[in-house]
């Protein structure tokens, strides 16, 4: 079964932000991270291999959910529904992309930066939105002043969360998880330091939520 949006932002407290560079590591960095506790898994279409890691983790770690990232054209949200991505994460939003990732039906969390797009968002039926990127365009302090008139619309805050910064994001009542790159920095890819990314993914699950 596919997750809605909202069940993909309420698995974890954290989706980590993948960026692969070799498809050799997309199999053991799933397992990696679902041993610590994480299986909502969006890996970015920012390099070559992209699409061939989500069709590898879609085949290989079927308790994975693989999504797409980096979604910023119907045609990326068809092509990343081809390989099996099953919910798809956009830095903006376009009524395209929407429309694209709902005709093919997979979940969309669409970034929004904005009161008129998040106003768009929702026309169109999104309500589970991603805010990117967060702690560049206000952080906590627009996460608060959005709750007020937005107050039906969750938020994935990503873009500059980290471990440490996290905490006071989960504590609002309209942040259902946060989204970041931290679980899988380049380095602990590049040596393969797959305990390490187990190790801090269990941390980010252990992140206490409010919404
Ligand atoms: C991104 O799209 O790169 C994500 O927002 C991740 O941001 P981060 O690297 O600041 O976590």
């Amino acid at each position: 079964a596919r997750p809605g949006a909202l069940e993909v932002m309420q698995d974890a407290a954290v989706i980590p932000v993948i960026v692969l560079q070799d498809t050799a590591h997309a199999v053991p960095l799933a397992r990696a991270l679902l041993a610590g506790g994480i299986r909502m898994l969006e890996v970015t279409l920012r390099t070559p291999v992209a699409l061939a890691c989500i069709e590898a983790i879609a085949k290989e770690v079927p308790e994975a959910v693989i999504g797409a990232g980096t979604v910023r054209s119907a045609a990326d949200a068809q092509a990343a529904a081809m390989a099996g991505a099953r919910f798809a994460v956009s830095p903006g939003y376009t009524p395209a992309v929407g429309k694209a990732c709902h005709d093919l039906g997979i979940a969309l969390l669409p970034g929004v930066a904005t009161g008129s797009e998040i106003m768009m968002a929702q026309e169109d039926g999104y309500t589970a939105l991603k805010f990117f990127p967060a702690m560049q365009a206000g952080g906590v302090a627009m996460l608060k002043a959005w709750h007020g008139p937005f107050n039906d619309v969750r938020f994935c805050p990503t873009g500059g969360v980290t471990l440490a910064n996290a905490p006071e994001l989960l504590a609002l009542p309209n942040v259902a998880c946060v989204g970041g790159s931290w679980l899988t920095p380049a380095d602990a890819m590049e040596r393969q330091d797959w305990p390490r990314i187990t190790r801090m993914a269990a941390e980010a699950v252990a992140l206490k939520r409010r919404a």
